[in-house]
C-alpha cells in the first residue's frame, strides 16, 4: 500500500517516532546548523540501519517500534490480556460523547476514551492489549489515520505489544479494510498482521502472506512459557484473530459479516499445527504434553450467542445479538478444534456478559468509547483476562487457569463479574 504523506497523521504529536528525512525543510537553514544536525543525526542512523526499516513515501525513513517478542509468560508465571471493544474514535477533543447523562455532556469527548484506556494499562499493567474493532467510528473523522493514532495512542505510547482486528465502521472514512490492517500493522508496537504469515501454513503464498483468505486481519500470535522455565521455548498458548468482516447482502438481504469457510479452514489447520507443535522450531523435547489452550478474538459475534439468553451468565445481556444471518460453522469449528476456551467479541455495547456454549466461553468485551452508543448511568468497561501457569517441582509449565473480569470507568476503576473461564482440572 502506498501511504500518502496526508494519511501518515500527526507526526509531531510523536516526535521520537521515526527517524524523518525531510529534504524540503532544511532550505532557509545555514549551513553549521544543517552540519550540526547531521553530525546528531548520525549515530542514530546507523543504529537504525541494522534494524527493520520502513520506506513510507519517498522522502521519510520510519522505524517501527518494537516491543521484546515473542509474547511471553511473565516469570510471576501469568500472562494478562487487556481486551478493548468498540472504542468508536472519532476526531478528539472535537468529537462529543453518545448516551451519558446531561450534566456530563458538556465535557466529554473522545478524549475520555483516550483516558479511560490510559487508566486501564495503568491500573492494570497487561502484558498485551487486544483491540476488538470498532476501534475508529469512521463516519466522525476525516482521516482515517489520524484517528486511529489518537485512538491507539495510550497502547503506542506504552510501550506493550498490541494487536487489533476490525469492525464494521472502521473503514467508513479514507481507508479501505486492507488499507486500516496494513497501517494498524505498522504502528509503533503492534504485533497486527494483515492476513496469515506462509510460516503458519502451507499454502498459496504471495510475499510471504496467504491470500487465498477472506477478510483482513486474521493471524495468529504465539505465546511462550516463562522466562527460564522448561517451556521458554514453546509456545504455550494460542490467540486467534478473526476478520468478521462489516456489511454484506446475504441471498438478497442486507446483514452483517461473517466468518468465512477460507477462514475457518486456515484456523483448523493452524490449530492441528500447534497441537501437534510441527512446525515450532522452538519446540523442546515433548512438552507440553496438553494442546494449549487458544483464545479467539473478533468483532461481530455469532448467531448461537442468542442462545444465552436466560442462560447462566456472568455479566448484562441488556441488548440483541446483533449478528449475520449466515452462519458457516464458527461454534461446529471451534468446538472441532478442541484448544479454543474462550472467545472475545465486541459489536454490542450493552452486552457484556461471558456466557458458555457447548465448553467455550464466549464473551463481550462491553463497550469502552464514548462516542460509541451506550446507556447513560451505565459507566464504559473493559475486560481482562488472565492466563495462569502451573508450578512445577523446579519450573513454570503450561497454563493451568484462565480467568477474566472487568473493570468500570467510574473514580474506582471498579472490578467486578470475576470468574474463571477454564482450568487444567475442568
Ligand atoms: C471526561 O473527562 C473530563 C476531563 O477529564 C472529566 O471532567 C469528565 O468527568 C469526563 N466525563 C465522563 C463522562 O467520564
Ligand atoms: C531456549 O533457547 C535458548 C536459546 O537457544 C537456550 O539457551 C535455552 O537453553 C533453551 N531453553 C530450554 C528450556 O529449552
Ligand atoms: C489445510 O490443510 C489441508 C491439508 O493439509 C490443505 O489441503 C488445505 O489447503 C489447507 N487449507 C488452508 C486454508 O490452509
Amino acid at each position: 500500500m502506498e501511504v500518502s504523506p496526508s494519511e501518515r497523521g500527526p507526526q509531531r504529536e510523536n516526535p521520537n517516532r521515526c527517524v524523518m528525512m525531510d529534504s524540503g525543510s532544511y532550505g532557509s537553514l545555514n549551513y553549521s546548523f544543517l552540519y550540526l544536525t547531521f553530525l546528531l543525526a548520525l549515530p542514530y542512523f546507523i543504529h537504525y540501519h541494522f534494524l527493520p526499516k520502513l520506506f513510507i513515501g519517498g522522502e521519510t525513513v520510519r522505524v517501527k517500534k518494537t516491543s521484546d517478542l515473542p509474547l511471553r509468560f511473565r516469570s510471576d508465571g501469568t500472562f494478562k490480556i487487556l481486551q478493548v471493544a468498540d472504542m468508536h474514535y472519532g476526531s478528539g477533543i472535537i468529537t462529543s460523547c453518545r448516551d451519558v447523562m446531561e450534566s456530563e455532556f458538556k465535557y466529554c469527548s473522545d478524549l475520555n476514551t483516550t483516558r479511560f484506556l490510559k487508566r486501564m494499562i495503568q491500573a492494570e499493567s497487561p502484558d498485551f492489549i487486544a483491540f476488538t474493532g470498532d476501534n475508529i467510528f469512521g463516519s466522525s473523522t476525516n482521516d482515517a489515520a489520524e484517528s486511529m493514532f489518537k485512538a491507539f495512542g495510550p497502547a503506542m505510547e506504552s510501550g506493550l505489544p498490541w494487536a487489533a482486528v476490525l469492525g464494521n465502521h472502521d473503514q467508513e472514512s479514507t481507508m479501505n479494510r486492507e488499507e486500516l490492517m496494513s497501517f494498524i500493522s505498522l504502528m509503533d508496537y503492534s504485533v497486527s498482521q494483515v492476513n496469515p504469515s506462509t510460516d503458519d501454513s502451507t499454502n498459496p503464498t504471495q510475499g510471504g502472506m496467504i491470500t487465498n483468505i477472506d477478510g483482513f486481519g486474521n493471524y495468529h500470535l504465539r505465546v511462550f512459557g516463562a522466562p527460564g522455565s522448561t517451556l521458554a521455548n514453546s509456545s504455550i498458548m494460542n490467540l486467534f484473530f478473526l476478520d468478521s468482516g462489516d456489511r454484506t447482502v446475504y441471498q438478497g438481504i442486507r446483514t452483517y459479516g461473517w466468518i468465512k469457510d477460507s477462514q475457518l479452514n486456515w484456523l483448523r489447520n493452524v490449530s492441528q499445527e500447534c497441537q501437534g507443535q510441527k512446525q515450532n522450531p522452538l519446540h523442546s523435547d515433548g512438552f507440553p504434553p496438553l494442546a494449549p489452550p487458544a483464545l479467539v478474538f473478533f468483532h461481530i459475534p455469532i448467531k448461537e450467542v442468542r442462545q444465552l439468553f436466560n442462560k447462566g451468565i456472568v455479566g448484562q445481556f441488556q441488548e440483541g445479538v446483533a449478528c449475520s444471518i449466515a452462519n458457516s460453522g464458527v461454534l461446529e469449528t471451534f468446538l472441532s478444534m478442541r484448544d479454543v476456551k474462550a472467545v472475545f467479541m465486541g459489536h454490542d455495547h450493552k452486552n457484556d456478559f461471558c456466557g458458555n456454549l457447548d465448553g467455550v466461553w464466549f464473551c463481550y468485551g462491553g463497550g469502552f468509547g464514548y462516542h460509541a452508543y451506550g446507556s447513560a448511568g451505565w459507566p464504559r468497561r473493559a475486560r481482562i483476562i488472565l492466563a495462569e501457569l502451573q508450578k512445577g517441582e523446579t519450573s513454570w509449565m503450561g497454563v493451568e487457569k484462565i480467568k477474566t473480569w472487568k473493570r468500570l470507568d467510574d473514580e474506582k476503576l471498579s472490578k467486578i463479574d470475576e470468574q474463571i473461564l477454564w482450568g487444567l482440572s475442568s
